[in-house]
């Protein structure tokens, strides 16, 4: 049985693509699966203490809501399982700060500022740790993420090449680029928190006139047919593929549908089934919410699943590396 890890920021509000690109896969896909709420890597760049204690309950509400089940999968906040962070220490020793100084993300958040935490340099090592302390094989993320995914197979490998076989090399596993959804202003690029277009993103806790609202000022053109031609009609395309996401309908069944309807009526029905589709998981976010005792049970439970796991590796890595047993 190959097992899957993914881990999530709780940092800022999850949108449609998050939800649709990333956690409605893990959802479908989550027996014994392993999804991590990772707050200490939400601490590299300046932060709200305050901020981030709610984000991460926001986020793990969020995440039940949307499916996942603590009696399928282990659900967890990283912090909880603090053994994590030895690991990273024990990896440190085997990363180089060369490669490390190489990482895309590193470059990109560490570019322009005065001074980075050394937190930021080391991010892709606590990645790591957490990938390679459950035994992971498979680890769900996007493009954005496979650099760091790569350095936790060569730190796996040459831990296990100076130690003995003691890690999993884990593979990641990418959606396909087809499979993004896109800006509603701005459809050649995908939806993202960090546009400047509000409008073109919509998140997941968006109210449902916040929805239909977004949906009808989305850009489209100046043609009048709903057609699927993510080359000359992106705004339509994208359109499309969220009725269809939404209704569990094909393309071409929508096309048929709406081809001729004329943009105003398509786009009243692509708001009205985005409502719908996202009317349950904000209603069970809601209730998770009224009864926050029931959200740390849930995530007590999915910490002590992690630790089981956890600390079995943890022993193989301290008797590996000739850390002294403690009896
Ligand atoms: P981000 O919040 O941008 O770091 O994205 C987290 C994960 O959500 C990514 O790794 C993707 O798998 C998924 N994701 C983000 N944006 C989109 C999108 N527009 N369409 C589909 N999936 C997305
Ligand atoms: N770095 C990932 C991101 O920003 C989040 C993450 C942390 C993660 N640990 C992980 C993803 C382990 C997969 C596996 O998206």
């Amino acid at each position: 049985m190959s097992r899957q890890f993914s881990g999530i920021q709780p940092t800022g509000d999850m949108h449609l693509g998050n939800f649709v690109g990333a956690v409605g896969r893990w959802v479908q896909d989550q027996d014994d699966g392993l999804f991590c709420v990772v707050d200490l890597h939400a601490m590299t760049l300046p932060y709200d203490p305050a901020e981030l204690t709610a984000g991460t309950r926001r986020l793990a509400a969020l995440l039940l809501a949307a499916g996942l089940d603590p009696d399928r999968c282990t659900l967890f906040v990283q912090s909880h399982v603090p053994v994590v962070t030895e690991l990273t220490w024990i990896l440190n020793c085997v990363a180089t700060v060369g490669e490390l100084r190489r990482m895309t993300q590193f470059k990109e958040k560490g570019h322009g500022q005065e001074s980075v935490s050394a937190g930021l340099l080391d991010y892709p090592v606590l990645m790591a740790a957490d990938i390679l302390l459950y035994d992971s094989d498979e680890v769900p993320v996007g493009e954005d993420q496979i650099q760091h995914v790569e350095l936790t197979r060569d730190l796996a490998t040459r831990f296990n090449h100076r130690f003995g076989d003691t890690l999993v090399v884990p593979k990641a596993t990418v959606p396909p680029v087809g499979a993004r959804i896109k800006d509603l202003q701005n459809p050649t690029a995908k939806m993202s928190k960090s546009v400047d277009s509000p409008q073109g993103t919509i998140l997941v806790l968006d109210d449902p006139k916040v929805i239909t609202k977004k949906v009808k000022s989305a850009v489209t053109d100046s043609d009048t047919a709903v057609r699927f031609d993510v080359e000359q009609k992106p705004g339509v395309s994208n359109l499309l593929a969220l009725l269809s996401v939404a209704t569990g309908r094909a393309i071409p069944d929508l096309e048929a549908e709406y081809g001729t309807s004329g943009y105003g009526t398509f786009k009243a029905a692509v708001a009205e089934a985005l409502v719908e589709y996202l009317r349950p998981t904000r209603g069970r976010y809601e209730a998770l919410v009224a009864d926050p005792a029931e959200l740390t049970r849930s995530l007590a439970r999915g910490a002590t699943k992690a630790e089981a796991i956890a600390s079995a590796t943890m022993d193989r890595v301290r008797s590996a590396t000739g850390l002294l047993p403690t009896t």
